[in-house]
Formats: C-alpha cells, structure tokens, sequence
C-alpha cells in the first residue's frame, strides 16, 4: 500500500513511544509493522493537529468513544477533535469517521465543525468503520472482509476510492448514517451470537445434552456457521460491551423495541456469577481457601482488560475472602492498573507456581499456553484437583483420565 500517512497524538507519552516504533500495547505484528512504515517514511507522527491538515487532504478520526455512565456512547472525543480541525481548517479535507459513532454523529460532526470554522472553506463527511479485532489487528486490517464506505459526494468516492484501491474485498458504499449503523449491526450481532451460545450451553447442563456436539451440530450449518457461538464466561473488552450498550440506548431514542439486544447484554452480564456458582458448588465456603486464576485479559493475545471478566470473578472471590492467585502471559500489568481496590492478591510469572497448593483453578482466557497445559504437573502441584474452566479448552474426558474435577459451561454437573 502506498498512503503516506501522518497521525496526530496529544498524549505525549505515547506520541514519543510511536515516533520511535515502539507499542505501548501488546499487539502482534504491529511494532514491525509501524517500524517499516516509519523506517519508509510512510508513516509520521505530530502533537498538532495544523501539521496534519498541511499534510493531508483525508483525516480519519480514530479517537476512542467510550461507554459514559447512562450508558450510551461518549462523543467527547469527537467533539473536541472536530473544533481542534475547524479552528485550524486551511482548505477543503474529508474528514472520516473510523471511531464506532451512533446514528446521526456525521451530522453532529457537521453542525459542530460549522460552528467552530474560523474560515469559509468546504468540509464533507464520510464514515468507513473498523472492523479488526484486537489480537489479530494487522491481520484483520490488511484482510478485512468487507470494507463499508458511507459518503456523500462523487468526490469523497474518488478519494476513498484512491485510498482503498488495494483492498480486494468486497466493498459496499452507502451512507454515512447506513455505515454508522452497519458498525454497530455488526457488533450486536457478534453479541447476540455469544449470548445465543451462552443460553444453549445453560440448557445443555440441566438436560445433559453435549454442548460440544451442540455447537458442531449447529455451526455445520453455513446459513449459521461455527465462529462464535463459544459458550463461555461471555464477552468482554472494549467493543462488544459498549457497543451493545449504546446500540440499546439507539432504539430507546427512537422508541424502536430493543427487548432481544437487552437480553443478549443481560445474559452477558451473568456468566462470570455463573462461575463462582461453579466453584461455589464443590467448595461451598470460600473463606481462606486458595484459588488460582488464569487469564486476566479479555481474551488471548491482547493485554486489554477492559470488561474482561477476570475483574469480576477476582472481586468476588476477595469478597469470599479467598485467597487468589492470578497469572496472565501479557496483562497483569494492565490488570494491576484497572483493578481499582487495595486487597492482597498473589501475581505469578509462572503458570504452574500460580496453582501451588491451590484448591480450585478458575481458567478465564483461552491463552495457548493453557491449552497445552500438563495436567499430572498441574495436578502434583494443586492442593485439590479441580478445575472450573470459564473457556471450556480441555476435554472432560481427558481431564477426568488425569484426575480432575472439572466444571465447564455446558457440562451437567453430574458429568464430574
Ligand atoms: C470486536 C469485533 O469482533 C470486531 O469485529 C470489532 O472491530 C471490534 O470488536 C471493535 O468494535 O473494535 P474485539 O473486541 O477485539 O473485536 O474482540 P472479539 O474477538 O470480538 O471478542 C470479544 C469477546 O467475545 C471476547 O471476550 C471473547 O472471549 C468473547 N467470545 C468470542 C466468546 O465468548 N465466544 C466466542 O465464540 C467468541
């Protein structure tokens, strides 16, 4: 790809670490990446924002929209970017929105913009939302699926078409207020199958229906397909959750029945209870028991523990006052930062010194370290063989042949 590219950071910290290709988070292939840009002189980085309009015709706008406390979407960001580039506009610039905005935000953007300009000059819109996944970011930006461009004008098709020329997948031009609304579609769908997975790993324990065979069965389906439908302790980080939310409280505007994308959030929001109930069901008191808890990060290759559900699950075994012990390959860190309460708890480099004389391990993130985990180590070294495992990466019969208890969503309880 041949952009040129010139991106604007105001946090200093972070602005000196890219300049020097260095990624404050962990993401595969994206340091090398970034390295080879700067190193082609593709890529360069600025604290202001008049550097970039000299240098660009097309701004996309990447500032974060996180959940506010009503839950609907904090356009903050955005709103302080689109008068930051009006009070400094110098010619005509397309600016695109690449941050997930509700419905409507290209107009806000507009009204804003007008507002602030300190000159006459023309502006248009456009709405081109991400859809890369954090974890497989570079793989998932270079190989997109679709690419959805929502615009106004034959000339935003031009300049949009011009940036995206090597893209060969499919690409659907809209609207922005379809594009916008395609973004979050998207997301509330990924959602809804999580949670629909969720409620069939629910009715398989209490059947004793095999969820494993379930899913297969289900996802051999193309019209439904196999990716995520993974029953688990549900879905976190920093998408799903928020989109979800700020997706329920569109329709509440319009007054337009939302009663399916609230029971999907509200079967998310129970899955890790759902977990303690599982330890809690073969250790009835937790109190000064010790628990091992592996995968603090949202999900595998990412340090990211924005709703992840490790930060409940930890909460609620201190409230139990249990004794807990976590490990993670990349995020302790991270978790460390977010876990906004001063208690004791034991953090571990090694996977198997974290279950030492442990009475139950609580498996969180699929990392694929645990995957290939040796059980008759894990096991000479717990104080009792049990494992409740929140991602479902081993095979009970497996487990049982080692000697484990082992609790799984979607597996009857009488299974152990
Ligand atoms: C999600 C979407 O997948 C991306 O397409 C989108 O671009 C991104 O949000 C965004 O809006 O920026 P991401 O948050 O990185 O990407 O993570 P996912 O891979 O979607 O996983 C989200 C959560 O769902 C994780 O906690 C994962 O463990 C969980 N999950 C996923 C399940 O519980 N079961 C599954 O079958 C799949």
């Amino acid at each position: 790809m041949e952009n040129e590219v010139m991106c604007v950071e105001s946090n200093q910290g972070i602005l000196s670490d890219v300049s020097s290709g260095k990624i404050p988070i962990f993401e595969p292939e994206l340091e090398n990446l970034v390295t080879k840009c700067i190193q082609n002189q593709k890529l360069q980085f600025t604290d202001q924002i008049k550097d970039v309009l000299e240098f660009a015709e097309v701004i996309f706008i990447c500032v974060g929209t996180p959940q506010a406390e009503d839950g609907k979407a904090d356009l903050s960001q955005i709103d302080s970017v689109a008068i930051n580039i009006a009070e400094h506009l110098n010619g005509y610039k397309l600016l695109v929105e690449k941050s997930t905005v509700p419905i409507g935000t290209h107009i806000r953007l507009k009204n804003t913009m007008s507002l602030h300009l300190k000159n006459k000059v023309d502006f248009e819109i456009a709405c081109v939302p991400e859809f890369l996944r954090e974890g497989n970011a570079v793989k998932d930006f270079l190989n997109p699926d679709r690419v959805i461009l929502g615009i106004e004008s034959e000339n935003s098709h031009q300049l949009l078409t011009s940036i995206y020329k090597d893209f060969e997948c499919p690409k659907i031009w809209t609207n922005p207020a379809t594009a916008e609304l395609i973004k979050y579609a998207s997301n509330g769908f990924l959602a809804m199958k999580i949670s629909y997975a969720n409620m069939l790993a629910d009715i398989c324990e209490v059947t004793g229906a095999d969820i494993e065979s379930l899913i297969e069965g289900v996802g051999q389906d193309s019209r439904i397909g196999k990716a995520f439908i993974n029953p688990g302790v549900g879905y976190g980080g920093s998408c799903l959750p928020k989109d979800v939310s700020a997706f329920i409280d569109i329709f509440d505007q319009h007054k337009v029945n939302n009663g399916l994308l609230k029971e999907v959030e509200s079967i998310n929001r129970l899955r890790p209870q759902r977990i303690i109930a599982k330890l809690k069901s073969s250790i009835k008191n937790l109190e000064n028991k010790k628990i091992a808890v592996w995968g603090l990060a949202f999900k595998p290759n990412t340090d990211d523990v924005r709703n992840a559900p490790s930060l409940e699950v930890v909460s609620r075994l201190i409230e139990e006052k249990t004794t807990v012990n976590c490990h993670d390959p990349q995020a302790t860190n991270q978790f460390k930062k977010a876990f906004n309460r001063k208690v004791d708890i034991n953090f571990f480099d090694d996977m198997y010194e974290s279950v030492q004389e442990c009475d139950a391990l609580i498996i969180l993130t699929e990392w694929p370290e645990y995957l290939g985990a040796n059980l008759d180590q894990l096991k000479t070294k717990m104080g009792t063989p049990l494992i409740i495992d929140g991602r479902g990466i081993f095979k009970l019969d497996e487990v049982q042949k080692s000697g484990f208890e082992y609790k799984a969503f979607g597996l009857t309880e009488n299974n152990n």
